[in-house]
């Protein structure tokens, strides 16, 4: 969603700032802008790709050292020049970028055209910029006072940097509710600013995560200053950010998404090892201590997420309870607020985030923390605002997931839950300490597991060429394997744009048999467990209305073999380990059919990274 980058200090600010908003890519967007201040301020505004913005860029401006700029995901009014950000005040003077949406924008807006303001575009951010500029011009404010009075009266979420003219020295960024870093260096001489720490930490590791409702100003040789919305100072703390640049880069492959699937060894064995003690493999959760009573003697563990997380979440709910007995609800975290759920405070509420950002799963986690339930988050992203806010994190350890399709993140957070529901089982006495062992063992052979399917690519890449004109796609999947159809029709649709539905199997005959024909092949997740037998009847119904069937099986398949037109074939594990493994054929398989068909893997159309708006 929306990226916001910042400069102010003594170098070049538009080189910094357009690498920036180069690196912010990843989160999805549709314009990209750039404000920087010289005697005036010079505004540059494209639709379409940072490459556009920075072709159009003057090259007089390289002794400038102050700037702003922004990549757009629209919202309020189509992607054009006059809507992309950033946004200046009717009389010139200040200027701002934005990520979130100010909700009661129409109010404020109805007030600035009765006084005489006029407005270029749709934006609710051309209103703030205005509002700003009708405070401090009926109140004589600095820039600073100025944000802080405006804020007060604005409702959303916003993360912000703004410039005023006349004050050529200082920036002003806050936040609430949208993710925002700042860059320290140690001179106090230079500032960066960024909607996430990874187009920063080139230049610095140091950095502060705002609080919700802090207004900083940045002004060079001066130590960073911050208060709340109402003047109250404020105290912070500077993080060490330890952000390997190379693990940011796409290396020798064509895509990150390709690069994420063929790191998923690693990233899982990091994931795992980081929550196991190194010498007996017991299963340790770093800080869990306090809250671990808690979490063993949980009346229910709700899971709230949006995505691909949410399908993670699925899986945790058959772990937990089959292996620990403890009962789980998993929900869309957009839906849960807002029917007046009923949480008590022996409830866990676990969000689980790649982000730790997205809105709808922060806002269900406050939600919760205010009914008086636990909050626990697993999450992929050090000092994100659900990690800061949650009673206890549980990372994953991932690395920085660039391609907007999740996949890495995935494995990662089902690697997580795993670890979570054999602990919690473990220490309910629902199952005992040699089934914990082997399980964990087996946990460590997942990556070599992973490794093993990766020599199928090709054969993977071959079916996928099969598909590249198919318009649409059932994904069948059952029991613990149900969620691995979701998030296989997921990875396909939300990088191919084919039509791709899951479903558990069983369902099939209630209603999607009907949309069966030779057009429409069934990808059915059909590795051998106890529905085995019930998943092949579910093929020979498809086959027998002339569905052409790809199916992911197990190495030593004998049945489900002979009906399938095609198989990905995947090495056998315990049931409840499956989906980490099942799922990688899938991957691939929509990665293929993607590039096949020429769509931007990394940056599929309409996508954002992280969901930062509801
Ligand atoms: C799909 C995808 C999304 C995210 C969802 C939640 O590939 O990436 O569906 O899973 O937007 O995002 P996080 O996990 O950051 O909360």
């Amino acid at each position: 969603m929306c990226g916001i980058i910042g400069y102010i200090g003594t170098k070049q600010a538009s080189n910094i700032l357009v690498k920036g908003l180069k690196k912010l890519e990843y989160r999805g967007y549709d314009s990209a802008g750039i404000a920087i201040l010289d005697k005036d301020i010079l505004i540059y505004k494209q639709p379409g790709k940072v490459i556009n913005l920075e072709e159009s860029i003057d090259h007089q401006v390289e002794n400038v050292t102050m700037g702003i700029a922004h990549t757009r995901w629209a919202t309020h009014g189509e992607p054009t020049v006059d809507n992309a950000h950033p946004h200046t005040s009717n009389n010139g003077d200040i200027v701002l970028v934005h990520n979130g949406i100010i909700e009661n924008y129409k109010f404020l807006k109805d007030e600035l055209i009765e006084k005489g303001f006029s407005f270029e575009g749709q934006t609710d951010t051309e209103v703030l910029v205005n509002y700003i500029q009708l405070i401090q011009d009926e109140q004589g404010l600095s820039i600073e006072d100025a944000v802080k009075k405006a804020l007060q009266n604005a409702n959303g979420a916003y993360a912000l940097a703004i410039i005023d003219k006349k004050e050529p020295n200082k920036m002003i960024v806050t936040r609430k509710g949208s993710p925002l870093a700042i860059g320290l260096t140690d001179s106090n001489d230079e500032f960066y600013v960024a909607s996430d720490a990874i187009p920063i930490i080139e230049y610095t590791q140091s950095l502060v995560y705002l609080n919700d409702n802090e207004v900083v100003v940045l002004e060079r040789g001066q130590k960073m200053k911050v208060t709340d919305i109402y003047g109250v100072e404020k105290s912070y703390k500077v993080k060490k950010i330890d952000l390997n640049l190379d693990k940011v880069s796409k290396g020798d492959y064509e895509h990150y998404m390709l690069k994420e699937i063929f790191e998923q060894p690693a990233t899982i064995k990091n994931t795992l090892y980081s929550h196991l003690n190194h010498e007996n493999s017991d299963i340790h959760f770093e800080n869990l201590d306090e809250l671990k009573e808690k979490l063993v003697n949980a009346s229910r563990i709700i899971i709230v997420s949006c995505g691909t997380s949410w399908h993670a979440g699925i899986v945790g709910e058959y772990l937990i309870e089959e292996l620990a007995r403890i009962p789980v609800e998993v929900e869309y975290a957009s839906e849960f607020r807002y029917r007046n759920p009923i949480i008590t405070k022996d409830d866990i509420v676990m969000a689980i985030s790649q982000s730790g950002e997205t809105a709808d799963t922060l806002a269900a986690l406050r939600y919760s923390k205010a009914q008086g339930a636990t909050t626990f988050s697993i999450c992929n992203v050090f000092g994100s605002s659900m990690a800061r806010e949650c009673d206890f994190t549980a990372y994953t350890y991932a690395g920085a997931e660039i391609g907007v399709a999740s996949t890495k993140a995935f494995t990662a957070q089902v690697a997580v839950v795993s670890l979570l529901a054999i602990q919690l089982g473990l220490e309910r006495n629902q199952i005992t300490q040699e089934k914990a062992n082997s399980l964990v063992e087996e946990l460590k052979t997942i990556p070599s597991v992973v490794n093993q399917i990766f020599a199928t690519d090709d054969h993977i890449k071959k079916v996928a060429k099969n598909y590249t004109e198919t318009t649409s796609f059932l994904f069948l999947g059952r029991g613990i394997n149900f969620p691995i159809a979701l998030e296989g029709a997921l990875k396909l649709k939300e990088i191919s744009y084919i039509h791709a539905e899951g479903y558990p199997a069983a369902e099939m005959k209630h209603g999607p048999i009907a949309m069966i024909e030779e057009s429409l092949p069934t990808v059915i997740v059909a590795t051998n467990n106890e529905y085995y037998d019930k998943l092949v009847s579910n093929a020979q119904e498809v086959k027998a209305r002339k569905g052409p069937i790809v199916a992911v099986v197990n190495d030593d398949d004998t049945e489900m073999i002979q009906i399938a037109d095609h198989v990905f074939k995947v090495p056998r594990v315990s049931d409840l380990l499956q989906p980490i493994v099942s799922v990688v054929p899938l991957q691939l398989f929509s990665y293929h059919v993607a590039v096949f068909k020429g769509c931007n893997v990394d940056q599929p159309r309409n996508l954002a990274k992280s969901v930062t708006v509801e």
